[in-house]
């Protein structure tokens, strides 16, 4: 085993199985780029201050260029028993570069090295998330726009309720994956601040410039207090709790594709290549990537909560538990990143049947509501309405008929209020349609919000 960066004060070496235990290089490898694009931030400031050479900074700079360049072809593994991503750089650039990489750590400590990394991580992936969000959100706004006016039942306590549209039911998750899309910008931009500069956990002596370095990583800008800067993991757990609501939407949402996929339902055909067949029974074609979206919430909220729990009782500052957080975070990102592609995907192939939406909408009272509203207008009292609307689907439903397709001197036997104009009243279109207000189904009103977007 080579010997420690740290090995001065003791005098033995560190046992192989608390070496293996120990180290984070299986993981932390992840954030190679991250570490050497804040090594050389560091380093360059360094030179600057006078702190180290000119040249030095130099010869850092290309050295961690070279071994950047060596990762990513593939010439340089990380099969080594390095205790993490930050000791096996330095050591590989002190190997290439000589007493000039034992310069690099200067004024500099794991522990905000460490908490940098993973939030210039945090930002380059949260980047990709808000990509990926993006475009299911537009294909959503897609598909809502080919059916603003695809009648379909609103549901409560999953009972058919009223009648939207399925660019209305769309325009829900919209909503929701907006609003996602939002906290996820908000944690990038909290995280996007630099701690370098906080050392261990009380600063350094060296005449730090800590804003040219968060300006030349592109950051917003640098932490204030030192044991905060290295103790604080709050990007993590923010991050982990907007994926964990995205998840929950993205569960909801699933739940409806896996039901309404289903022959009881049948809104949905999925595309075959987005769905899978049984090795017994040859009839099946199963929404597993539905389920597996609505399985990976439970993985990702697991995330959230460990994260919290990592943290709950630490002293300030740097723990070694702080670890931990690293694996939490990036089984988040992964895992998000996992779902979002062929939940996209699956959403954009699947087919609509829009006769079977309509048919559903026709079916179920659902212009139960715009019947007594129709009452209300030939001056009756809600209340009374309401009650004939109820006893009227109570004689549809002993006759086995829908409300529109009573004849108008049955429907005056239970009021003599209703007239010719009714057929029109309690249609699918006019009662999606007369809800033009803002957030309602009507067919212009979910258009102009979708061309809004
Ligand atoms: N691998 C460590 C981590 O992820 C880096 C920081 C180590 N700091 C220390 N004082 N041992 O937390």
């Amino acid at each position: 085993m080579a010997k420690k960066m740290w090995a001065g004060r003791f005098e033995k070496a560190t046992d192989k199985d608390v070496n293996d235990y120990n180290s984070s290089l299986p993981f932390d490898c992840k954030m190679y780029s991250q570490d050497i694009e804040g090594s050389i931030a560091h380093s360059q400031m360094l030179a600057k201050q006078g702190v180290i050479s000119q040249k030095d900074a130099e010869d850092i700079k290309n050295g961690l260029l070279s071994i950047k360049e060596d990762i990513e072809s593939g010439k340089l593994t990380f099969d080594s028993d390095a205790e993490d991503i930050h000791m096996f750089i330095e050591e590989e650039l002190t190997d290439r570069i000589g007493d000039a990489g034992k310069r690099l750590h200067t004024g500099r400590s794991r522990n905000d090295q460490v908490a940098l990394d993973q939030r210039l991580y945090l930002v380059d992936e949260a980047g990709e998330i808000t990509e990926l969000l993006g475009g299911l959100i537009d294909v959503l706004v897609d598909i809502a726009k080919d059916n603003l006016t695809t009648y379909m039942p609103g549901y409560t306590h999953l009972q058919r309720a009223q009648p939207i549209t399925y660019a209305h039911y769309l325009t829900a998750y919209i909503e929701m994956f907006r609003r996602d899309l939002d906290r996820i910008e908000a944690a990038k931009e909290r995280a996007n601040i630099s701690p370098l500069g906080s050392g261990a956990l009380a600063g350094t002596t060296y005449p730090l410039d800590r804003e040219a370095v968060a300006d030349a990583l592109g950051m917003n800008g640098v932490t204030f207090c030192s044991l905060d800067g290295v103790a604080d993991r709050d990007f993590a757990i923010e991050f982990a709790s907007a994926c964990s609501i995205l998840m929950m939407h993205l569960s909801r949402m699933s739940e409806e594709i896996i039901l309404y996929a289903s022959q009881e339902f049948k809104f949905y055909e999925l595309d075959d290549a987005y769905s899978t067949g049984s090795s017994m029974m040859p009839q099946k074609k199963n929404p597993d990537v539905a389920e597996l979206t609505r399985g990976k919430t439970g993985r990702v909220y697991g995330d959230l909560i460990s994260l919290l729990v990592i943290m709950k009782g630490l002293p300030l500052t740097y723990n070694k538990d702080m670890q931990e957080v690293q694996e939490a975070m990036f089984d988040c990102i992964e895992t998000i990143k996992a779902v979002l592609v062929p939940f996209t995907g699956m959403m954009k192939t699947m087919t609509i049947r829009k006769d079977n939406m309509e048919a559903a909408a026709l079916g179920g009272f659902t212009n139960a509501t715009d019947l007594a509203d129709y009452l209300v207008k030939k001056g009756l009292p809600f209340r009374e309405t309401h009650a004939i609307s109820g006893k009227l689907v109570h004689f549809c439903i002993e006759n086995n008929t829908t409300l529109e397709k009573l004849p108008l001197d049955k429907l005056k036997e239970f009021s003599p209020a209703f007239e010719e104009d009714v057929y029109d009243a309690i249609s699918l279109k006019t009662c999606v349609e007369g809800r033009s207000l803002i957030g309602g189904p009507n067919p212009e009103t979910v258009k102009k919000y979708l061309d809004e977007l």
